[in-house]
């Protein structure tokens, strides 16, 4: 359903030449993959890529290496910083508080601008590529433009080069270079264990650093991409695809809005229906990139400068795309499940609550002084300069209804913040166990 929607979304006027020739090469083999069921898809529950490092060492090896690395302190110039210090397992791998972006550095007092993502379901996204190509239903080739990749901007490919930036980052775990990292491992209770696992017969891993520096990262791959602790499926929404869970009125209604592509067209980017391609439930993310022109947050440092913006896909932390105005203000779509367990929304965290999140959808063009009160009185997306507004969507649920009614009234946005609810992981059936369905799939 609605994947195969026409996506008028990202069709950038400025790609459409290229993309015909780019489109005849490719649609062949494209279709082909769609036809064997290998298209490139994000995917679910598999490792993105197989480990090929012959029997040294085994993924679980691996795996329970990365798990440790990725909970021990001991890798942070503080000292008192690891990466679940961000990505709390307790709430899905996303940030362990209302902080807008977490704080790091040797003194844990520095702040960089970006909200902190959940990693569930986030192991796998496709490498970033300007033109996704999907071929669907109509068996034509249709330009989705810019998609995947890691991070708000898509600038990293794999998990083992991401791992390096909070490690290196001096806004947080501050770490001067790869030396230092191999410097603090060898402190760990782990150290043996990990020489054992990783070193080549006759050979001690530690005397070559940028090897061992590699290992340390694709040890945290290796578990974040293996570990079912990131891709556990077991929402009440996954309750319920598998007929084991009744969805109350509200949540079904919910549902049924955020599917309706005249209400919340929330599924045209995150998607909510099983892809028979991949066959592996939907994790609401296409990982496409969009600029919903979310406000400013004015509590973050950076944002003191009124010149300071930070548009995504154009930079300034991604720097290979600065030469495209028209990418200017976009961000890649999170996935939205566990979403009910942040407290703060967007790529700036400048929205505090779900329903907030919701209802800026439903009203940023019908109220516009309501979400950017700080613009003198001047209506207008507060968080990017004027020359890309025209970057920003328009589409359905932004679009209006006639008469400049918003398409989701405050009940229809207390339903669809129910429906959220169901994507939480960790969902115990009730005692009393209903198990008819309310809503068809
Ligand atoms: C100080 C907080 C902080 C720490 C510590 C931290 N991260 Fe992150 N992480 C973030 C933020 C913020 C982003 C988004 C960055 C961006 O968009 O530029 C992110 C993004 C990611 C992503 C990409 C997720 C996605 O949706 O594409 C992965 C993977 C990740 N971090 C893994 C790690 C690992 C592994 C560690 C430990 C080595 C770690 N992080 C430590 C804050 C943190
Ligand atoms: C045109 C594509 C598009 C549509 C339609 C869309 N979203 Fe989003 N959504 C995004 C993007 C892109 C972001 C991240 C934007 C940013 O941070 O700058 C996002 C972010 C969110 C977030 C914040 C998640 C987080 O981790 O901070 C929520 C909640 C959300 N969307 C819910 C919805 C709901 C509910 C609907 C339907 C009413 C909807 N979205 C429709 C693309 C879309």
């Amino acid at each position: 359903m609605p994947r195969s929607a026409p996506r008028a979304r990202r069709a950038l006027n400025t790609a459409a030449i290229a993309l015909v020739a780019v489109a005849s090469l490719l649609s062949a083999a494209r279709l082909a993959q769609a036809c064997s069921g290998a298209a490139p898809e994000p995917t679910g529950t598999e490792t993105h890529f197989p480990l090929m490092y012959g029997d040294r060492p085994t993924v679980a090896q691996l795996s329970d290496l990365g798990r440790r690395i990725f909970m021990d302190p001991a890798y942070s110039a503080s000292g008192r910083q690891s990466c679940a210090s961000c990505h709390d397992p307790a709430r899905a791998f996303g940030p362990p508080n209302a902080r807008a972006v977490q704080l790091g550095g040797p003194g844990l007092d520095r702040q960089g601008f970006r909200n902190t993502p959940s990693l569930r379901y986030a192991h796998a996204p496709i490498a970033f590529t300007q033109h996704f190509l999907e071929s669907e239903v109509t068996l034509g080739v249709d330009d989705q433009g810019p998609t995947g990749g890691r991070t708000w901007d898509g600038r990293v490919d794999t998990a083992h080069d991401q791992a390096l930036m909070p490690l290196m980052d001096p806004n947080e775990m501050a770490n001067a270079d790869g030396a230092a990292v191999v410097r603090r491992l060898k402190t760990t209770p782990y150290a043996d264990e990990f020489r054992q696992v990783l070193s080549a017969p006759g050979e001690n891993v530690f005397d070559d650093p940028d090897s061992t520096l590699v290992w340390v990262t694709v040890a945290l791959e290796t578990y974040e991409q293996t570990s079912p602790d990131f891709h556990p499926f077991d929402s009440k929404f996954d309750a319920w695809l598998n007929d084991k869970a009744t969805l109350s009125p509200a949540e079904a209604r919910g549902m049924a809005l955020f599917n309706d592509m005249k209400k919340g067209n929330c599924a045209s980017c995150h998607p909510s229906t099983r892809k028979a391609a991949v066959n592996r439930p939907p994790i609401f993310t296409d990982f496409g990139f969009v600029a919903t022109g979310v406000p400013r947050n004015r509590d973050l440092p950076a944002n003191k400068d009124p010149k300071f913006f930070d548009l995504g896909l154009c930079g300034p932390l991604r720097t290979d795309l600065a030469a495209h105005p028209e990418y200017c203000g976009l961000f890649r779509t999170p996935s939205l499940r566990n979403v009910a367990l942040r407290q703060r929304f967007f790529h700036n965290g400048a929205i505090r609550t779900l329903r907030d999140a919701v209802a800026f959808y439903a009203t940023r063009d019908t109220d516009p002084k309501h979400w950017y009160p700080g613009s003198n009185g001047k209506p207008g997306y507060d968080d990017l300069p004027e020359k890309y507004w025209g970057n920003v969507s328009h589409e359905v649920p932004f679009a209006p209804l006639p008469g400049g009614r918003p398409r989701l009234d405050d009940r229809e946005i207390d339903d669809i913040v129910a429906f959220l609810g169901t994507l939480t992981d960790g969902w115990k059936p009730p005692r009393t166990g209903a198990n008819k369905t309310v809503a068809s799939r």
